[in-house]
């Protein structure tokens, strides 16, 4: 029982400490103050995390340990919530699961060693004058983003970052909004992708693009797991083709900026970091690395103006209950090429040419 006297004690000298910040964010991150005073108010607040997120384990034994996990996590939690001032973690649904369980079950691209050639293709955002673009802009106001989706225990994002794309070239282009099925992706896209076990958007692409198109969600529903090809499909629905793909000429955030101006754009980021599993609000900026590990989708970039900071507006799958409603906003301008966590390494985006 060592350990919980020292945590408890720990977070006891925290509250004594000068350390009031934040009390109009509790409902964000998830606790308060209080909650963190004593052993027996991190019982209450477990169980009331328990409670909302309608968590029920197998055994006694199963729930004491993910206490433990718990209150590490939300020790972790606090500790950045008193460093870091422009985003903040809260204690979402992970809050039971260690890192290591986190990224071994949310993730799910596989970047190979190099991008397929793509001198074949072209970046017809690339004439854009810089000085024409937007200052802000949001797809989700536009009508060209679906809900936020889930992509549970399965490696598949990159089905989601790839489907998100297309639903935006297909609402921008037809004006008909319509979520579209990753599920046929990962039944079906085989060649370079693995299912639940990781893929690569700009296979998913082309393979869109050669086998006639994707049905709807609703027509071919999400499994969180894979299947054969064809076989998840309930009923029939027209198929929403797309021409091809492009990639945007990586390291440059300025096309990121250019072809995002003009439609959502499938991007790989590294979200393997600790911070992004209890992501819960404001403009992210590190730390990450650029070890390209998740497939999300850029849906938009502003600026934050009481505080200067520029972002891009990004689209997860776990949830709309993680990050700023199932968003991440994050920091774009950071001075290096690759950009935030890597964000400018490896986007592209579907064509649809009529
Ligand atoms: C929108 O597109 C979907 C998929 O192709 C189709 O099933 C649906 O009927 C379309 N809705 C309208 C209003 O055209």
């Amino acid at each position: 029982m060592a350990h919980p006297m020292k945590l408890s004690l720990a977070l006891l000298l925290c509250v004594v400490g000068a350390c009031v910040a934040r009390n109009s964010e509790f409902s964000i991150v998830g606790y308060s103050e209080e909650d963190l005073s004593s052993h027996d108010r991190i019982v209450e607040l477990f169980e009331r995390w328990l409670a909302k997120h309608q968590k029920a384990y197998a055994s006694f034994e199963e729930k004491l340990h993910r206490f433990e996990v718990f209150k590490d996590n939300l020790k972790h939690i606090d500790e950045i919530n008193r460093e870091v001032t422009s985003y903040w973690l809260g204690l979402n649904e992970f809050a039971d699961l260690t890192h290591e369980e986190f990224k071994a079950a949310y993730l799910g691209l596989s970047p190979p060693p190099a991008r397929r050639s793509s001198s074949s293709r072209s970046f017809r955002y690339e004439d854009i004058n810089a000085g024409d673009l937007p200052k802000s802009v949001d797809w989700r106001k536009k009508g060209a983003v679906t809900d936020v989706k889930n992509q549970g225990q399965c490696g598949s994002c990159w089905a989601f970052s790839t489907v998100a794309a297309v639903e935006g070239i297909n609402a921008i282009m037809t004006g008909n909004l319509t979520a579209l099925s990753e599920q046929e992706l990962i039944d079906c896209s085989v060649d370079g992708n693995n299912g639940c076990n990781g893929g690569m958007m700009d296979y998913a692409f082309s393979y869109i693009a050669s086998s006639g198109g994707l049905h709807t969600e609703e027509a071919y529903p999400y499994l969180m797991e894979e299947g054969s090809c064809g076989d998840g499909k309930k009923s029939e629905s027209e198929a929403v083709a797309i021409s091809g793909y492009e990639d945007v000429p990586a390291n440059d955030e300025q096309s990121l900026i250019k072809a995002l101006a003009h439609q959502p754009i499938s991007v790989a980021i590294e979200a393997s970091g600790r911070h992004f599993q209890f992501y819960s609000g404001g403009v992210y900026d590190g730390p990450c690395g650029a070890q390209l590990d998740h497939g999300v989708a850029a849906v938009g970039y502003g600026s934050d103006k009481g505080k200067g900071h520029d972002y891009i507006v990004v689209k997860n799958s776990w949830g709309d209950k993680w990050g700023e409603k199932g968003y991440i906003r994050m920091k774009r301008g950071t001075g290096k090429g690759e950009g935030l966590c890597g964000i400018n390494k490896m986007a592209s985006y579907p064509t649809k040419d009529n």
